[in-house]
């Protein structure tokens, strides 16, 4: 993996330094948990998901400008587009034009969360621009006011606003603070290549056509298991092993079979359990405790594969420096 450095068009700052920089962090998250509906006729599939925001993050500093501009350092740069279709950007045209700021500014994104990894990396970066560009621009939305533009932006970007551990429903946007004693220690190990989100949701629609025209019963109703729940609120980290669940992770083995093979790897070496996290394909193994997770990380790294270590929850996009 790349570490490197890109910069849009136009995206140097004319004239002198300026005159202040904004640094806004935003963590990447985890579904411990997630259960999809049928794809609605907006094409959005109705979820019962729980996040947790975990302590993988990306920078982002804001500086003013007469445009609004990106740049990208850290993980996998050359992935991340630098025009209209940057979430950071479209993140902060919205603002603009919601808040009628005529102001423009430069946000250099420091990245370290996979790119199409299903950790919400570009949500992010989106949550993150959001709140620079509220300080910088004295908007003064706040997290509150913030919260419908980052719905609109995509449907991870509310959680990463707000961080923690919560639940999501409708399309993932409509969060519930869920209470989670303890931390919880993660092995996080990139895919061999991003999966992209509309296609692992496409595999699960087909897997779910299948599966109507062979059972008679009704669909279940969506929602989190009270077992999950249990488990965070008493921080009980074997229990939350043994129910960690994700409706998508079938699409993504299916889309990359190797992903069965790191989840078996990563228990072999003392993981309580592992998950595709969201689309995938990044893998969120689950540990007992810090050393455990330290250990496993190693031995993974050892063989070959390329692993973060993480641990949740995390705060959600927060203003560092000012
Ligand atoms: O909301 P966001 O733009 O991040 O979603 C990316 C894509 O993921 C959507 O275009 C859709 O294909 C899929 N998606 C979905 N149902 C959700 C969330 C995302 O089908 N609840």
């Amino acid at each position: 993996m790349s570490d490197d450095s890109r910069s849009g068009a136009g995206s140097a700052v004319a004239g002198s330094a300026p005159s202040r920089s904004v640094h806004v962090r935003a963590p990447g998250k985890i579904n411990i948990f997630l259960a999809a509906g049928a794809v609605q006729d907006d094409g959005y599939h109705p979820l019962a998901t729980i996040f947790q925001a975990v302590s993988l993050y990306e920078d982002v500093y804001a500086t003013p400008s007469d445009t609004i501009t990106v740049s990208v350092r850290g993980v996998q740069p050359e992935q991340v587009p630098l025009d209209e279709r940057n979430l950071a950007v479209k993140a902060a045209q919205l603002l603009a034009r919601e808040t009628g700021c005529t102001q423009g500014v430069h946000l250099q994104i420091i990245k370290r969360v996979p790119v199409a990894g299903g950790m919400g990396g570009g949500s992010a970066d989106a949550a993150a621009a959001l709140v620079a560009c509220d300080e910088l621009w004295g908007t003064g939305l706040g997290i509150a006011g913030l919260h419908p533009l980052a719905a609109q932006l995509g449907s991870d970007v509310p959680f990463a606003l707000v961080g923690g551990t919560a639940m999501g429903t409708g399309r993932g946007d409509r969060l519930t603070p869920v209470l989670a004693r303890g931390t919880y220690e993660w092995v996080l190990v990139h895919g061999e290549e991003g999966l992209s989100a509309p296609h692992i949701y496409a595999r699960f629609d087909e897997a779910m056509a299948e599966q109507r025209v062979t059972a008679d019963e009704p669909d279940s109703p969506l929602e989190v298991p009270r077992d999950v729940l249990q488990a965070l609120a008493s921080g009980d980290v074997a229990a939350l092993a043994e129910h960690m669940y994700n409706d998508l992770e079938s699409p993504a083995i299916a889309e990359q079979p190797a992903l069965a093979q790191t989840i078996a790897d990563g228990c072999d070496e003392g993981a309580l359990a592992g998950i595709v996290s969201g689309s995938g394909p990044t893998v969120a193994l689950l540990c007992r405790d810090r050393a455990d997770a330290d250990r496993v990380a190693r031995t993974l790294s050892d063989a070959g594969r390329q692993v973060m270590r993480a641990h949740g929850p995390v705060a959600g996009a927060q203003v560092i420096e000012a």
